[in-house]
């Protein structure tokens, strides 16, 4: 029986993730910090929930402790994120810290504190990373920074934690969600940005919800660990046309 837990579950691709995930029939336990927002989805999809601040290392611990009492965990999600657009000239030491610390630090407290259970569960373990890990732009130094560290913080626990767990990173490119709501608000910047991808379009949750399944799945990517997989209309590796 799986056992899948999602933090940020009531984010776009956290969520998106979370209907495919219970489409396909799996048992999950959503983790968020917005408590309307979360019983709202968990009632939707008849799951169990609980509050999470990512930024507060108990929290993590009471969430994974609640999802043990239905078995081993068999999946962990991390689809918590933030983008921090500064120039290096107004960007401070916090913005580095606190970057660092929801995308790498938590993620890695989260993975440590499930990873006996999902050693247990013969678990895979999912993180996001960027198309701003490998790849420059402006303003991006701590999310860049922060998203690349995700990449070496999965590789690192892959190693640590094989044979029994798996742990995989996507890596996307700009794609509709709160985050990046205020970058897609302008309609003019939304176009440059969509034909700077030689698919010409932005991103959306449901082009990372099946292949996320697919990586929760033992039977259908069962030697597939330590992987980046880059969904983002071929931003980080073709140049546009013209
Ligand atoms: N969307 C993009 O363009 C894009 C690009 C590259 C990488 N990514 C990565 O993809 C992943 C999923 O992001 P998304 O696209 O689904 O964006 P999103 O809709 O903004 O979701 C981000 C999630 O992070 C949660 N979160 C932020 N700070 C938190 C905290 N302190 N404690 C608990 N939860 C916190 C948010 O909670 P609330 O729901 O309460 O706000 C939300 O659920 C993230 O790792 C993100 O960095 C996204």
């Amino acid at each position: 029986m799986e056992n899948i837990i999602i933090f940020g579950a009531t984010g776009a691709i956290g969520s998106a993730i979370a209907r495919q995930l219970k489409a396909d029939g799996a048992s999950l336990y959503l983790a968020g910090r917005n408590e309307s927002e979360l019983s709202s989805l968990a009632s939707e999809l008849g799951a169990d929930h609980g509050i999470c601040d990512a930024m507060d290392e108990n929290s993590i611990a009471h969430v994974i402790e609640k999802a043990k009492e239905n078995g081993p965990i068999t999946g962990l999600i991390w689809a918590i994120g933030s983008i921090l657009l500064k120039p290096l000239g107004k960007i401070t030491g916090d913005d580095f810290q606190n970057t660092f610390y929801l995308n790498v630090t938590a993620a890695g407290l989260a993975i440590k504190q499930a990873a006996e259970s999902l050693r247990e569960g013969k678990g895979s373990v999912l993180l996001f990373s960027s198309v701003a890990a490998t790849q420059g732009f402006t303003a991006h130094g701590a999310i860049s920074a922060a998203k690349a560290g995700v990449e070496g913080l999965a590789v690192a626990l892959a190693t640590e934690l094989a044979p029994d767990v798996r742990i995989n990173v996507i890596a996307p490119s700009l794609s509709q969600s709160k985050m990046a709501a205020p970058l897609l608000s302008n309609e003019m910047m939304a176009k440059g940005i969509a034909q700077a991808h030689p698919l010409r379009r932005i991103g959306n949750a449901q082009d990372f919800a099946p292949l996320s399944a697919m990586l929760m799945d033992n039977q259908r990517s069962g030697w597939i660990t330590g992987a980046v997989i880059n969904v983002d209309g071929g931003r980080s590796s073709l140049r546009t046309k013209g």
